[in-house]
């Protein structure tokens, strides 16, 4: 079957090749109805292109000439049972880039007149990067307060900065609402599925550098989850091709000030919580302060699937996480260290954190 998009919620489809960014019906974010081409064979890895492309059967696009040597970045032992998994040096220094060089190729193909995105700070700079790199005209959305390092990397790659009042939430509008403009490619990756068959390689890597194994839990920050649904999608293909035979947990991590799919787990719910959001206080976590992700039903259902659970971090605890880390030689930014400040002094079972943004983007918390 050709791959479409596909509504999670009421089924509805569009072809790939459309420009329509969410489904037309419910409004919601599209789920990718992909095929892998054929099973990975562990053996045939060696050799291949030293990057995310290297796992070509089971990604949705073919390499592009556009790739900037996204992926293969190290994992490194923290203590007995913690490693990290070095994700701030990827080519624009954080995660992002594994989805923004999904975004970027598929847009390359339909020749848009702009591409658009809205970002707490990194999606934003990744896709301006790729889209740079592509020749794609971009404009990039982000909440006022984004960290100067971030907005001075996205002008820096050609891209034109909208800096928008209020909080992400509005950023987001702002976005869609220029998104739903004739011509325009949203290079969403709340919203394009793409995005998670890129951050997927973020697992098939483990897999690969774990001798085709994975780690008894894999700690995830979450904010939009593009991470951790990646993360997810990575898990169920590894298994249905059978190259695993048991599930990772997923350790989903949020800042207690800005934690609504935390509390939705804690309550038992398949969706967040009705009503305005709990506590939402400034965080130093900027990049997981999204107060409602609109993939949170798929996030919940996946952390619930895998046996895993929500943990949160107070501000004190992602400081003290950033001088750790940096004291053992690693220089994180602020949201990039949740998942160790959550999950570091685990003992009893492996577990893998992604060190997911340079230290460099945010400096060191006040
Ligand atoms: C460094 C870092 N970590 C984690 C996240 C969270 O990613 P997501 O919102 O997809 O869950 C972000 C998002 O911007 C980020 O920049
Ligand atoms: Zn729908």
């Amino acid at each position: 079957m050709a791959t479409s998009y596909l509504c999670p919620q009421d089924g509805t489809r569009a072809d790939v090749s459309s420009l329509t960014w969410c489904c037309p019906v419910c409004r919601g974010p599209w789920d990718l109805d992909f095929e892998i081409a054929a099973p990975i064979r562990a053996g045939a890895l060696p050799g291949r292109v030293n990057s995310l492309w290297r796992y070509e059967e089971v990604l949705p696009l073919a390499a592009p000439t556009t790739t900037l040597g996204e992926g293969r970045t190290p994992l490194v032992p923290l203590t007995g049972t913690v490693s990290a998994k070095l994700d701030f040096l990827m080519p624009t220094l954080s995660f992002k880039d594994r989805g923004a060089v999904m975004l970027s190729e598929l847009a390359r193909s339909l020749s848009p007149a702009r591409v658009v995105a809205d970002s707490s700070g990194n999606a934003g700079t990744a896709v301006a990067a790729y889209c740079a790199r592509a020749g794609l005209p971009c404009t990039v959305y982000v909440p006022e307060g984004t960290s100067p390092k971030k907005t001075e990397q996205i002008r820096a790659h050609g891209a034109r900065l909208e800096i928008v009042p209020g909080d992400r939430e509005a950023t987001a509008l702002a976005a869609r609402a220029a998104a739903d403009a004739p011509g325009t490619f949203y290079a969403s990756h709340v919203f394009n599925p793409y995005f998670l068959h890129g951050t997927k390689t973020y697992v098939y890597e483990l897999w690969e550098d774990l001798g085709g194994r994975l780690p008894d839990a894999i700690a995830v920050p979450v904010g939009n989850g593009t991470l951790l649904l990646g993360a997810a999608l990575a898990i169920t293909e590894l298994r249905a091709q059978g190259l695993i035979d048991t599930r990772p947990a997923l350790i989903a991590v949020q800042a207690e000030a800005v934690s609504p799919l935390a509390e939705a787990f804690r309550a038992g719910a398949e969706d967040l919580l009705d009503g305005p959001a709990g506590a939402l206080s400034p965080t130093l976590a900027e990049g997981i302060a999204i107060p409602r992700p609109p993939r949170a039903r798929a996030i919940l259902a996946a952390v619930r699937e895998s046996g895993g659970t929500f943990l949160t971090v107070t501000e004190d605890q992602i400081r003290d996480a950033q001088l750790d880390l940096a004291a053992r030689g690693f220089y994180v930014e602020t949201t990039g260290v949740a998942c160790w400040a959550a999950v570091g002094g685990w003992k009893d079972r492996s577990v893998v954190v992604p060190l997911c943004g340079a230290g460099l983007k945010t400096g060191l918390a006040a």
